[in-house]
């Protein structure tokens, strides 16, 4: 079964506090969005492989550690991925980003995909899925079925809230992806919203409601 790490960095619980409280603007909650990212980007990539290099310093020559082995692709779920995608690619310049666009029917709560476009070599890549919010978890499983479609093994998810349900929905579809969070929150409501939660990101992050 996946792991679940969660963050509990008060940084990072106090920045997303101020992104559930209603009265944070899209403004800021698109800059705590990218900041909590940033912070998140460091225990995600923990275990990156390193190896040892020879360089030379200004003063002689040495040998020092670099990223080793699997190159990295980063995956925002649109829209509210995308909010996630700039902290990741500043800290990680060298990863190629795919992009899946899915919505949560609202009736239905089930995924529908609406666009998929990935690196060509995304295969050999150790591939970063970013949503804040993992609800029912229809959507971030329905992704990673897309990558492993394409013949993706190495992927991680990495959201900034989730519900149980949307934990359990992911051990038990994809029990070799690793599940990072910030907050794991309480329950769903009747309609599939994370509560306590933050509301609908997407509408948060661009402003449409
Ligand atoms: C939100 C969120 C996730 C999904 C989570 O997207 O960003 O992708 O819902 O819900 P689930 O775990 O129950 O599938 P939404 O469908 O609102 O689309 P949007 O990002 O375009 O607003
Ligand atoms: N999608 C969101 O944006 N928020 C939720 O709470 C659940 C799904």
């Amino acid at each position: 079964m996946g792991k679940v790490y969660v963050f509990d960095h008060p940084l990072i619980q106090h920045k997303v506090s101020l992104m559930r409280d209603k009265n944070t603007g899209t403004k800021d909650f698109r800059q705590l969005l990218e900041e909590i990212s940033m912070l998140m980007v460091y225990e995600v990539t923990r275990d990156l492989p390193t190896e040892e290099v020879e360089i030379e310093t200004p003063i002689c020559t040495t040998k020092a550690k670099m990223l080793a082995g699997k190159k990295i692709g980063i995956v925002p779920i649109l829209r509210a991925g995308l909010g996630m995608v700039d902290a990741v690619a500043t800290l990680i310049p060298a990863a190629r980003v795919g992009h899946i666009g899915l919505y949560r029917d609202p009736e239905t709560l089930q995924p529908v995909e609406y666009y998929c476009k990935l690196p060509a070599d995304s295969e050999q890549r150790e591939l970063l899925v970013l949503d804040p919010m993992l609800a029912t978890g229809g959507s971030a499983s329905a992704a990673i079925n897309f990558l492993k479609q394409r013949g993706c093994q190495h992927i991680r998810l990495v959201n900034l809230i989730a519900a149980p349900e949307g934990v359990a929905r992911i051990q038990k579809d994809h029990p070799d992806v690793n599940i990072y969070v910030a907050c794991m929150d309480e329950k769903l409501n009747d309609h599939g919203y994370i509560v306590p939660g933050l509301g609908d990101a997407g509408d948060r992050l661009f402003g449409t409601k």
